[in-house]
Parts: C-alpha cells; structure tokens; sequence
C-alpha cells in the first residue's frame, strides 16, 4: 500500500461499489474492495493494480468479516458500506415480501452495515470516515408504496447512522450517509438516470468533501444535504 488515502468498499464486485474501486484507483488511492463470490467478481478480479487489493467478505457472516479486518495491517481513511440488496419493486401482497425475503433484506442491509462497522473500526485512521449507502426510498416523505421493506430497511440505515456517528464522535470519525441517485445497475435497472461511473465519481469527490461537520447526517451524491 502506498501513502495515499485508504478506502475499503463492501459488495465491490459489480454495479456502483465496482465503480467506486475504480474511480479511487483513478485517484490512487490504496483500495481494499470486497466480494462474496468470485463467480460473480470477474470483472473485478481482473483488475491490475499495486493499489488493489481484494478480499472475500459476506457482510451477514460475522467471521468473514473479521478474517478480513484481520488481514488489513494498514489503517483505513474511508469504510463504504456499500453492499446492499432488494426485493424487487412489489408491494407487501407481492411473494416479494415473504417472510425469508424481508428478513434477508434486512439482515443484510442493516445489519450487515452494522456488523460492517463493529469490526472495521478498529482498522480506522485518524479523521477516518464512515459511509453507508442509503436511498432516497428511507425518505418518509418519497412517494411511492412498493419495496416497503427495502424502503425499511434503508430509514433503518440512516437511523443507524446517526446513532454510530454520537458514538464515534469522542473518536473524531464522521458518520454519514449517501444517496447514490437512480443508478443504472442489476438493482436500479436500465432506465435509471445516472451511470455507475457517473455516481461513482460524484460520490467519491463528495466523500473527499465530507468534514467532521458533517457527522450525521445524510447526502445525496452529489454532496448536497438531504432530509431524512
Ligand atoms: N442502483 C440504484 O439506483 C440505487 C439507488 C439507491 C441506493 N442504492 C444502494 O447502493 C448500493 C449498491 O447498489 P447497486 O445498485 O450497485 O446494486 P447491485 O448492482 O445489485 O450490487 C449489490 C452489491 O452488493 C453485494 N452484496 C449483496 N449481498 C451481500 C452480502 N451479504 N455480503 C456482501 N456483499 C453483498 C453484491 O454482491 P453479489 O454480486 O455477491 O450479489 C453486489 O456487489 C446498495 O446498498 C443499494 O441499496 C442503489
């Protein structure tokens, strides 16, 4: 690792995490970036660079996460809890929402963010930065009826947020939480209106941005404040 800025990124495999690894290579930074498995990581682990390094990491399985912080002898300026997951677009009457489905979301949308968080802490660096991408679907006042739990789930990310951010702040590390916009991905579809490259690259100068200030509180991607 050089002695650029450190950036670890969960669920970096494919859509908007894969564009985050590639965009903080762009900035050289030394990028950790995980993925659960490696069938679906190829065009990821194709990717040649000194300041790359890959790790196989399930955010729901707890001794996954800890062989990585394990493994990681440097200290890490950015933690993206990326990694996410829905259950399709229906509605509470949809087979969307069994109960295996709502709890899987759950689990690894909140928890995974949560267990994320436990067991990186200690890798931090001074004036390190957490992030958790959320969703403008947490908004209470987004219209919309569908996806209720995936809506849940994401309030629940912010919520989160907030009360990690208290807790670290006798640490100096800020807490927050971004909206990545509507994003071409497996998860946002094809009509969506921003690129994975595109948010990627809001994102990543908006994290740059973030002061201790800004513990707290919740972003759209580009560095714009939102309300919960
Ligand atoms: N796309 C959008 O428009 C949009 C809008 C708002 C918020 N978001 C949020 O942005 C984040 C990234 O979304 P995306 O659009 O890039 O979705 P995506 O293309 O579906 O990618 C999701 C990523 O999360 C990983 N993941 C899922 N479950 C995991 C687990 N248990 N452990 C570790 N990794 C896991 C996936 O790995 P596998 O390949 O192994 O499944 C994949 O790398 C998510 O948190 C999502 O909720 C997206």
């Amino acid at each position: 690792m050089t002695n650029s800025k450190t950036i670890l990124i969960t669920g970096s495999n494919r859509g908007i995490g894969l564009e985050l690894v590639k965009e903080s290579l762009a900035k050289k930074f030394s990028v950790a970036g995980t993925f659960r498995n490696k069938n679906n990581a190829k065009e990821l682990l194709k990717l040649k660079s000194n300041n790359l390094k890959l790790f196989e990491m399930d955010v729901v399985k707890e001794n996954s996460i800890l062989n990585v912080s394990n493994n990681i002898d440097y200290t890490i300026d950015y933690l993206i809890c990326n990694a996410g997951i829905n259950n399709g677009y229906g509605g509470i009457f949809d087979q969307d929402h069994s109960y295996e489905k709502m709890l899987e979301v759950l689990n690894v949308n909140v928890l995974g963010c949560i267990l994320t968080i436990k067991h990186f802490t200690r890798n931090l660096g001074k004036n390190a930065k957490i992030i958790l991408i959320s969703s403008i679907m947490s908004v209470q006042k987004h219209s919309g009826s569908n996806a209720l739990i995936y809506r849940a789930s994401k309030a629940a990310v912010n919520n989160i947020m907030v009360s990690i951010s208290q807790e670290l702040k006798s640490k100096y590390i800020t807490v927050s939480s971004f909206h990545p916009g509507w994003v071409r991905t497996d998860m946002g579809g094809p009509n969506a209106t921003l690129s994975a490259k595109e948010s990627a690259s809001f994102l990543i100068k908006s994290f740059e941005n973030l002061t201790f200030e800004d513990t707290g509180k919740f972003f759209n991607y580009d560095g714009n404040e939102m309300n919960f």
